[in-house]
């Protein structure tokens, strides 16, 4: 391999969006030199190995360090690899962890040296925000969607974690208008709800799809908050991922992000999809929603897309309602896979 094959770093590449990413840069960019930053907390080495597979990316061919983002010392780790671009997605991602010294020492601390160093040596870095930062906006009482303006509030600390990232960017962002009138090639994306294959190992943290789908496999009825109205912005992992690696590329604008359908999609449009899909009538069961989640509970979620549109040039694919039936029918052929190799 020459030396002049294109580098990435991509951190929590061993989780569910991110294995889906380091497969896509594999496949899209065979030359291509990636290394994985990941400390395996959440992510598997079989995320990667499943997601090489279903992007037919052939093998993993890439680097792992298996180092938390805390302990690296960015600075000579960026110079040193001198990347194309870095993708950050490593985080803790239980939005139930309620250790704040912990959620800010991991989640938002290494980002603001990922940052500086990628701003010191020109290198485009694009990380994971969260929808998680707009907590319940007015929009969310209007029903319409969330500009990016209307972040900041955020009901837990996974979300006061991403929204402090956001801050130290637009800090970022300010302080090289000032000092050279351009801001560095830094994007951070606001995801929302992503679903998708590679999120098996995320445990009770995996989208209500795949838990619902997986009930309903089960012979359950899929039991959701009452009375299956609640709305969200409902995203598939390969727009994400499109997306993400479209915010890296040279005519993209620096920013903050939303990225998700701009759509809404209701807890009983996601039961009919996968009856569709399964070829069921299951009725939902609907369960009340414990006191202590009524407050911070996000009933309405929507990312507003037009500054993703403009700044970024790009757009969804894929229609929530067919993405959800296509991997309910994923999932229910996997299950029965399952099942006939332990019946066999
Ligand atoms: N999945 C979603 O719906 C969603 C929504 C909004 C934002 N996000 C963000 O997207 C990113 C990826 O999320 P995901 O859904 O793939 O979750 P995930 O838990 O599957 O992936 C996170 C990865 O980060 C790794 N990691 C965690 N702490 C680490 C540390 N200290 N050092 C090194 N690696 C570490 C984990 O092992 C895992 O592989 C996260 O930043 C998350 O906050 C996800």
């Amino acid at each position: 391999m020459s030396t002049t094959n294109p580098v990435y770093i991509i951190t929590g590449g061993a989780g569910f969006i991110g294995s889906n990413l380091v497969a896509r840069l594999q496949r899209d960019e065979p030359d291509a030199r990636l290394y994985v930053v990941d400390d395996f907390s959440t992510g598997s080495y079989a995320n990667i190995v499943e997601a090489c597979e279903r992007h037919n990316a052939g093998p993993f061919r890439g680097t792992i360090m298996p180092d938390s983002i805390t302990d690296l010392n960015w600075q000579p780790a960026i110079m040193g690899l001198a990347p194309k671009a870095v993708y950050h997605l490593a985080a803790i991602t239980n939005t139930l962890e309620f250790d704040e010294k912990k959620m800010v020492a991991v989640n938002t601390e290494p980002f603001i040296d990922i940052l500086d160093a990628c701003i010191e040596s020109e290198i485009p870095l694009v990380y994971a925000s969260s929808g998680a930062t707009y907590g319940t906006p007015p929009q969310a009482q209007q029903e319409i969607p969330f500009p990016t303006s209307a972040a900041g509030n955020p009901s837990n600390v996974y979300g006061f974690s991403k929204w402090l990232m956001d801050v130290e960017a637009n800090r970022a962002f300010e302080q090289s208008m000032i000092e050279s009138g351009k801001k560095p090639h830094v994007v951070g994306l606001r995801y929302f709800n992503v679903f998708g294959p590679g999120e098996s190992r995320k445990g009770k943290m995996a989208s209500m799809i795949y838990h619902l789908t997986n009930q309903m496999l089960a012979g359950q009825n899929p039991r959701i908050f009452e009375h299956g109205q609640h709305q969200r912005d409902q995203i598939h992992v390969d727009d994400v991922v499109s997306c993400t690696l479209a915010a890296a590329n040279p005519s993209a604008n620096p920013g903050i992000y939303n990225l998700g359908t701009g759509t809404t999609t209701t807890f009983n449009d996601i039961v009919s999809a996968i009856n569709q899909a399964l070829g069921r009538s299951m009725d939902p069961e609907y369960i009340p929603m414990p006191e202590e989640m009524v407050s911070s509970y996000q009933h309405y979620t929507c990312a507003d897309m037009s500054e993703t549109k403009e700044g970024l040039h790009w757009t969804p694919t894929l229609d929530t309602a067919q993405a959800i039936r296509k991997y309910a029918a994923e999932l229910a052929e996997n299950h029965q896979n399952q099942h006939s190799t332990v019946t066999q």
